[in-house]
C-alpha cells in the first residue's frame, strides 16, 4: 500500500512566513528582544481588532462556540454552556476550529506589537479553556495576517489546475513545522488519491443516511436567507453553490421523511458522490491535516495549521474547501455511526497516514469566486468581560 506523503516537518523557505518589523506607535526601538511583561494597557480598540481576527476564523457551521476574554497576563478563549452539551464530534471541531482562532489572534496580536503564546487547552467534556500569555514586543506583519478577512471557503464543484510548484507545497509543510506535530499530507498520488476520495464518499454518503448526522448536517444552514444572501451566522443556501436546477432538490432533503423515501433508490450514494467523492477525485490537490493524536491539544494545533495553510492559500489565490467528515467519523465514540464503518475508516486513514491522526480533509485549486460568503458576528459579540 503506497502512503500519503507527510510532509508536516519537512524543511521549507520560509517566504509566506517571513517576518518584517513594521513601524507603528507600538513599536519600542531596541527592545525587540525583552518582550515586557504584558500590562494592562491594552486599549478597547486593540481588544476588538484582535476579537474581529478571531471571529473571521472558520467554524464548522459558522458558529462560534467560543468568547474572548481579556487577564491580566493575556486572553483567553472560553467554550459558552452550549460546547458542553454537544456531542464528542462536535467538541472536536470546535476545537479545531479553536486552533484557528488563535492563529488568527496570534498573527493579528503581532502586528499590534504583542507577543501572544497559546498555552495547552484545559478542556474537558464540561469546557474548555485556552489562554494566551502576551507581552508587548515590536510590531510584526507577517504576511498570512494579511489574508485574515478574506479567507473563505469556496464550494465552487470544480477545481482547476495548474498544480502548485513543489516548492509551495513544500512551504505550506513547513507551516507545521513548530506546531507539536501537526502535519500536511498530501493525498495527491493516484492510489492514494482514490483511497482517500473513497473514504470521503463512505464519510458524506453516511450523513444523508443517517438521520442523526441528517439533521446536525442540514441544522447548519440557513433556508431562511435564501440563494442570494449572506448570514451572520450559520452556513447561508448561496455558500453551497449549488446550480439551479439541483436547489429545490437539496431544499426538499432537509426533511428526512423525503430522504429516506429517497434514499430507496439510492440518492444518498449519489449526494455522497456528486457533492464530494467527485469535488475531491477532480481538485488539483486534496490534502489532510493531522495531529499526533486525538486530543485537545493536537485539534488545537491541527487548526493552526490548517488556518495556516488556509492563509496561504488564499494569498495564493487558491479555493479551499473543507471535508471534515471522514477523519472526524474515524474517532471512536465521536458519532452514532455503524461501528462497522467507523473502523473501516480509522484503519483505512492509518494506512495511509501512519503515527497520525487525521483531524480534516481538504481539496485546493482554482475556482471561479464564490457568490455568497458566510458573514460572521461583529467583533464585540464575541468578547466576553472578565479578568479571571
Ligand atoms: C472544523 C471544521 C470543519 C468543517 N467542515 C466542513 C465540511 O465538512 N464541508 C464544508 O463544506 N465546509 C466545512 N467547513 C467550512 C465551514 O463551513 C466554513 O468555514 C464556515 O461556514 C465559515 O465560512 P467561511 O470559511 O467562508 O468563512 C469546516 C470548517 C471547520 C473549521
Amino acid at each position: 500500500m503506497v502512503k500519503g506523503i507527510k510532509c508536516g516537518h519537512a524543511a521549507g523557505k520560509p517566504g509566506l512566513l517571513a517576518r518584517r518589523p513594521m513601524a507603528g506607535p507600538r513599536a519600542r526601538e531596541g527592545h525587540a528582544d525583552e518582550p515586557l511583561p504584558y500590562t494592562a494597557t491594552m486599549t478597547p480598540e486593540c481588544l476588538l481588532q484582535l476579537a474581529a481576527a478571531a471571529v473571521a476564523a472558520p467554524t464548522a457551521d459558522n458558529h462560534h462556540v467560543f468568547r474572548l476574554a481579556p487577564l491580566k497576563s493575556g486572553l483567553s478563549l472560553r467554550a459558552l454552556p452550549e460546547y458542553a452539551h454537544s456531542t464528542p464530534g462536535r467538541r472536536i471541531l470546535a476545537q479545531v476550529s479553536a486552533g484557528a482562532m488563535v492563529e488568527n489572534l496570534v498573527l493579528r496580536a503581532a502586528r499590534l506589537g504583542i507577543r501572544l503564546q497559546a498555552m495547552a487547552p484545559d478542556s474537558g467534556p464540561e469546557g474548555f479553556r485556552l489562554d494566551l500569555t502576551a507581552h508587548e514586543v515590536a510590531p510584526v506583519q507577517h504576511p498570512l495576517e494579511a489574508a485574515i478577512e478574506h479567507r473563505h471557503t469556496n464550494r465552487h464543484f470544480r477545481y482547476r489546475g495548474p498544480l502548485l510548484p513543489a516548492a509551495a507545497q513544500q512551504q505550506m509543510c513547513a507551516f507545521g513545522e513548530d506546531l507539536g506535530g501537526a502535519g500536511l499530507v498530501w493525498l495527491d498520488e493516484p492510489g492514494i488519491r482514490r483511497q482517500a476520495v473513497q473514504l470521503v464518499r463512505w464519510a458524506e454518503t453516511e450523513r444523508f443516511r443517517n438521520p442523526v448526522l441528517h439533521a446536525e448536517m442540514f441544522g447548519s444552514i440557513r433556508f431562511d436567507a435564501g440563494w442570494t444572501a449572506p448570514t451572520t451566522e450559520g452556513v447561508p443556501m448561496g455558500a453551497l453553490e449549488l446550480p439551479p436546477p439541483e436547489r429545490a432538490m437539496f431544499t426538499m432533503l432537509r426533511h428526512w421523511p423525503v430522504q429516506r423515501v429517497i434514499n430507496l433508490i439510492g440518492m444518498h450514494h449519489f449526494i455522497g458522490w456528486r457533492g464530494a467523492a467527485l469535488p475531491c477525485q477532480l481538485a488539483p490537490h486534496l490534502c489532510a491535516i493531522t495531529g499526533p493524536d486525538g486530543s485537545p491539544a493536537s485539534a488545537v494545533n491541527a487548526g493552526r495549521l490548517l488556518q495556516r495553510v488556509w492563509l496561504g492559500a488564499q494569498n495564493l489565490g487558491l479555493a479551499f474547501q473543507m471535508f471534515a467528515a471522514s477523519a472526524v467519523y474515524a474517532f471512536k465514540g465521536a458519532y452514532p455511526l455503524p461501528e462497522e464503518l467507523r473502523q473501516s475508516l480509522q484503519s483505512a486513514w492509518e494506512e495511509m497516514c501512519p503515527s497520525a491522526t487525521p483531524f480534516l480533509v481538504f481539496r485546493l485549486g482554482y475556482a471561479a469566486p464564490v457568490t455568497v460568503r458566510s458573514g460572521r458576528l461583529s467583533a464585540s459579540a464575541l468578547l466576553q468581560n472578565s479578568s479571571r
